[in-house]
């Protein structure tokens, strides 16, 4: 467990996948596929420790540029992993959410992902929130957010009319935001919601992550003054 403040809203980019899997003479599929266990790990851990959303980015709208057949393995990880979550999401006591732009995605997809936040309405407020970030790219979500307001302006456009637009619509900005994998980079992930948000980057590969890690982040956090622009 961890000393001090748990954060409310915990992000994660999970990078490392790839590497992960080509330093063991694997597929690339098998980091994702180990990726995503760890996933699971992490939300429960998240879940037990009190943190109240946990936000994790799984397919970027720039992750199209790569091969089909590494595309098509995220996408069946996800569509087993929403089959599962309908399945035990009252067990397991955690609210699951979907960003990103999933207006193209394919109907059956789209139809668990209704069926999900459907569940995730039924829950009382306070339950630990897990979003997952799906063909989600900053820019885009803002671009959309514009796009929303032009169709149907709000009484008085400021910063929190504005956020309403965005996917992230009722859900606090991140306190800390983890990046696994070694790079120093937002790659497009949650850029209107980071303004004052505590990074924490790490060269352990996010099929290496764990709770330890998770927990050694929030101790790091914990040693951070965070001054919102005041003294
Ligand atoms: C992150 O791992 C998962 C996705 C971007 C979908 P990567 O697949 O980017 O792994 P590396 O960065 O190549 O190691
Ligand atoms: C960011 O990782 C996206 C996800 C983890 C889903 P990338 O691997 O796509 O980022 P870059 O290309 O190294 O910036
Ligand atoms: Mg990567």
């Amino acid at each position: 467990m961890t000393n001090g403040s748990v954060p409310c809203h915990i992000a994660v980019i999970m990078d490392g996948n790839g590497r992960w899997a080509k330093k063991r003479f694997l597929p690339r599929k098998a980091g994702h596929s180990a990726g995503s266990e760890v996933f699971r790990r992490i939300a429960c851990y998240c879940r037990d420790i009190g943190v109240q959303y946990l936000t994790v980015y799984a397919f970027s709208t720039e992750n199209w540029k790569r091969p089909q057949d590494e595309i098509d393995e995220i996408f069946s990880l996800l569509d087993k992993y929403l089959d599962e979550v309908q399945a035990t999401m009252l067990n397991d006591n955690v609210a699951v959410r979907f960003l990103g732009n999933l207006s193209h995605f394919p109907s059956g997809m789209q139809r668990k992902i209704d069926n999900v936040h459907k569940l995730s309405d039924g829950y009382p407020s306070g339950v630990c929130q897990v979003n997952i970030c799906v063909n989600y790219g900053g820019r885009d979500e803002i671009v959309r957010a514009a796009e929303s307001i032009l169709k149907n302006p709000p009484e008085i456009l400021d910063e929190n009319s504005f956020a309403q637009r965005l996917d992230t619509k009722g859900i606090p900005c991140p306190d800390l935001l983890i990046r696994p994998g070694g790079d120093f980079r937002i790659s497009n992930f949650l850029l209107w919601q980071i303004a004052y948000t505590e990074f924490y980057f790490t060269k352990i590969l996010w099929p290496d992550f764990s709770e330890k890690e998770l927990a050694k982040a929030i101790a790091e956090y914990n040693k951070r003054k965070r001054r919102f622009g005041g003294v």
